[in-house]
């Protein structure tokens, strides 16, 4: 059985309101309370919600106050480029300590609607690290048609265009894994069409990104349209897990029960046969 961490990831986008974040967190602490409890072994476990930067506060308090057992944690949707200072607008990653311990970097969404060059992934990753804060580094290739190894290699290419900006930033390969680095594989073509990718494409991709970075222990999650009827399928069993360790949920993780049923699915793989 692997010993590896799931971790599962709502990236609610910018689909609510605050304060309808906050009614939704309430609901996802007590579906997710109550199944962590019945494993009991919440360690191999990790649940993050992503709300708007809004949210964040709000959230991250709920869940402090009232639902501290469930171990629930939040991350942001993405931090500045600039440092702390006369930015007007900016949500420098510094600002975020203490509120949320990991932050998603490099979303398509950014990279499309915001023109996010590597370079600007590179730097933000460069913040993140010297916040003190883990990155999730979304990475996905826009080739729907693809053979795996063609995706494998757009994949690695740019993951490590954003390695080597980041190193132009100041932060070594070394220091983003000290942090506590996961990786995403979000295939452009699979967020929000209803059709996932299959799991060997994922299991491709998350073994490629190992062996290129020479870490076998990197964390790779995987993203786009996971629903809970799939969910199973991304872990595999106790005895013969993927190669993933973990998914980011957009759609279905505005739905409590959509979004409890596939953590419960990732605590099924994890549990003793
Ligand atoms: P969907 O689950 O809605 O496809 O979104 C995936 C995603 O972009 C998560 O970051």
């Amino acid at each position: 059985m692997s010993s590896r961490q799931i971790t599962i990831i709502a990236n609610w986008k910018a689909n609510l309101p605050p304060s309808e974040e906050v009614a939704l967190a309430k609901e996802i602490a007590e579906g997710v309370g109550g199944a962590l409890q019945a494993t009991g072994s919440p360690s191999s476990f990790r649940v993050l919600l992503a709300p708007s930067a809004l949210g964040l506060v709000p959230v991250a308090s709920l869940l402090r106050r009232e639902y501290p057992q469930a171990g629930i944690e939040v991350a942001a949707q993405d931090s500045s480029l600039s440092s702390a200072g006369a930015f007007t607008g900016e949500i420098p990653a510094v600002h975020l300590v203490g509120i949320a311990p990991a932050v998603i970097v490099g979303h398509s969404e950014r990279r499309r609607d915001h023109g996010e060059s590597d370079e600007v992934v590179g730097g933000k990753l460069a913040r993140v690290v010297a916040a003190g804060l883990a990155p999730i580094l979304c990475l996905g290739d826009d080739l729907p048609e693809a053979e795996i190894a063609t995706r494998v290699a757009y994949v690695e290419a740019q993951c490590a265009a954003a390695f080597a900006a980041a190193e132009r930033a100041g932060c070594s390969a070394d220091q983003l894994f000290a942090a506590g680095l996961v990786a995403a594989y979000e295939p452009v073509w699979a967020i929000g069409t209803g059709n996932p990718a299959s799991v060997e494409i994922a299991e491709a991709i998350a073994s490629g990104l190992r062996s290129a970075l020479h870490r076998n222990e990197l964390p790779v999650l995987y993203g786009g349209s996971v629903d809970a009827a799939s969910a199973p399928t991304w872990f595999g069993t106790p005895t013969r897990r993927t190669a993933l360790d973990g998914l980011l949920v957009g759609g279905a993780s505005l739905h409590a029960d959509r979004f409890v049923a596939i953590v419960r699915a990732a605590l099924a793989a994890t549990e003793p046969a």
